[in-house]
């Protein structure tokens, strides 16, 4: 994907209105501190126009960045952040859910795990979840700069394992460090999601 042009379009907080964009949508769900904002910045060539943080929370709102005014990148809260209150989250998670629901421009979502560890309750909550909802779960293992080489194969089967995917399951490793992976990622969007 060549980027021409991006823009911070929308910006949805718990109570706000979703859009009814007319272009199709590709979201980023994981837990918090994951590296979803630092995947679309790495996705649009910036080093920050999403709001990154090394503490987890940061992204709050469903942030929808219009690219090349064809399609839009949707940036989610993150899930499991432990500081925020029980009815936070819940209104959080019920936003999330709302939005994954309604939708009716939503073509993909991609689920990202950190590559280090195994996937928690939530991310198979969330995994499930978004093959009930019909959509082709595709698992991008983030930090991939994290692990040495010759662990990243027993490192994917953790993941593979823990979230019991159905045979046949994309994971997509990436780094937002080296940018290893991004090319397949947009290859995936734009050949899968945007035809
Ligand atoms: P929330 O908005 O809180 O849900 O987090 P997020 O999933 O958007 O994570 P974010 O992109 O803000 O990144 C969290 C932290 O991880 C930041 O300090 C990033 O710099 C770091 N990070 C993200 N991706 C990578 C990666 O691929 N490699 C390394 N080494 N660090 C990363
Ligand atoms: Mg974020």
């Amino acid at each position: 994907m060549i980027i021409r042009s991006i823009n911070l379009e929308t910006v949805c907080g718990v109570t706000s209105k979703l859009p009814e964009n007319d272009k199709p949508e590709i979201a980023f769900a994981g837990k918090s501190n994951v590296g979803k904002s630092s995947l679309i910045n790495g996705l649009m060539n910036r080093k920050s126009y999403a709001r990154i943080s090394a503490k987890p929370g940061k992204t709050q709102t469903i942030n929808f960045y219009n690219i090349n005014e064809q399609m839009y990148l949707v940036d989610l809260p993150g899930y499991g952040y432990a500081k925020v209150s029980a009815s936070e989250k819940e209104k959080w998670g019920k936003m999330i859910e709302r939005y994954l629901h309604q939708s009716k421009q939503l073509k993909a979502v991609f689920l990202l795990i950190d590559i280090r560890h195994a996937p928690g309750n939530n991310d198979k909550i969330m995994y499930h979840w978004i093959l009930e909802q019909g959509y082709k779960p595709i698992i991008i293992a983030t930090k991939l700069d994290k692990i040495k080489r010759s662990q990243i194969q027993k490192q994917l089967k953790i993941l593979r394992e823990g979230l019991e995917v159905l045979p046949g399951t994309e994971i997509i490793p990436y780094s937002s460090v080296t940018k290893q992976g991004r090319e397949e990622i947009w290859n995936k969007i734009e050949t899968e999601f945007l035809t």
